[in-house]
């Protein structure tokens, strides 16, 4: 199988308090010695509580933030070494959906140019062929072709994240870093969401490290399950195997607060399963 992302031993710390001479005095330790893979289109989710330096890892992994040591190798490149021109390319091959569609949407532009942009920024797609292609990728996503000529607070929360999926699939990515991609959805719009990301999955070979503290969505949705702990990894391991044989403590805690589901968040978790 092919790797797509490799962390090893990474570490980030965040200065947290400075004296009153402007020197780091306290460090908020993020990340520490953290490591996995990712495979050529499987998922692996992030888990674990508020601040346990999930989206931290996220980020680092497409090189929006450096760690402080260790290594991430991205498509077999060392993405730390790379020089700003090769990092701006990589923005085409591996890019990110946030929790909250509105926020990452420009509000002053139509939806048509949100999607057009990284066909500009990354491809040479003009004219008449960049507006088929946001046309194709707003029909691949769900939305009708006359919603492009419409502004982000027309739509709903989960319009809006088929909108931010559009966005982010236009330069045909390879690897896609999810971060509570759903969490800001209602229950029912969550599983057509979720549905819409495997079925582009399958499709195109997608990566996702699909960060999440929905255990029951990421019993569904992942390969592979990274546990995560105040910055440590707990245990990491295929899905099932986790979630049928957790080894440790805080892991088991964790799946044992899996909510007991109301009817309506069963069905979306139903017909998720189904397909
Ligand atoms: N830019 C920053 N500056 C200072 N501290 C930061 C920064 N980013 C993250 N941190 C700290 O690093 C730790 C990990 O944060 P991170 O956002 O990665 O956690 P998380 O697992 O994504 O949490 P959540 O589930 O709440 O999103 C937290 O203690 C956070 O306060
Ligand atoms: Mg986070």
């Amino acid at each position: 199988m092919t790797v797509v992302l490799e962390v090893d031993n990474i570490v980030k710390s965040f200065v947290k308090k400075r004296n009153v001479f402007g020197i780091a005095s306290e460090h908020t330790h993020a990340v520490k010695d953290v490591s996995f893979t990712l495979e050529k289109g499987r998922t692996r989710a992030i888990v674990g509580e508020s601040g346990a330096g999930k989206s931290t890892i996220g980020r680092m992994a497409l090189r929006l933030e450096k760690p402080d040591t260790g290594a991430i190798r991205l498509f077999g490149d060392d993405i730390l070494k790379m020089s700003a021109k090769s990092v701006r390319q990589l923005r085409s091959r591996a890019t990110m959906i946030f929790q909250d569609p509105f926020n990452s949407l420009d509000p002053r532009m139509l939806v048509g140019q949100s999607v057009a942009e990284p066909l500009t920024l990354h491809t040479g797609l003009r004219g008449r062929d960049r507006e088929n292609k946001v046309v194709e990728l707003l029909e691949r996503v769900g939305l009708r072709v006359d919603q492009m000529d419409k502004y982000p607070h027309e739509f709903s929360g989960g319009q809006l994240q088929r909108i931010a999926i559009a966005r982010a699939l236009a330069t045909d990515p390879e690897l896609i870093v999810c971060d509570e991609p759903v969490a800001a959805l209602d229950v029912s719009i969550q599983a057509q969401v979720l549905n819409l990301l495997q079925d582009l999955q399958a499709e195109r070979e997608i990566s996702y490290l699909f960060i999440s503290h929905d255990l029951a969505l990421v019993k569904m949705f992942a390969h592979d399950v990274t546990v995560m702990r105040r910055g440590e990894i707990v245990e990491s391991g295929p899905t099932a195997q986790i979630f049928e044989d957790p080894q440790e403590a805080y892991t088991k805690d964790l799946l044992s607060a899996i909510p007991v589901m109301n009817p309506s968040k069963r069905a979306a978790r139903r017909a998720l399963a189904a397909t």
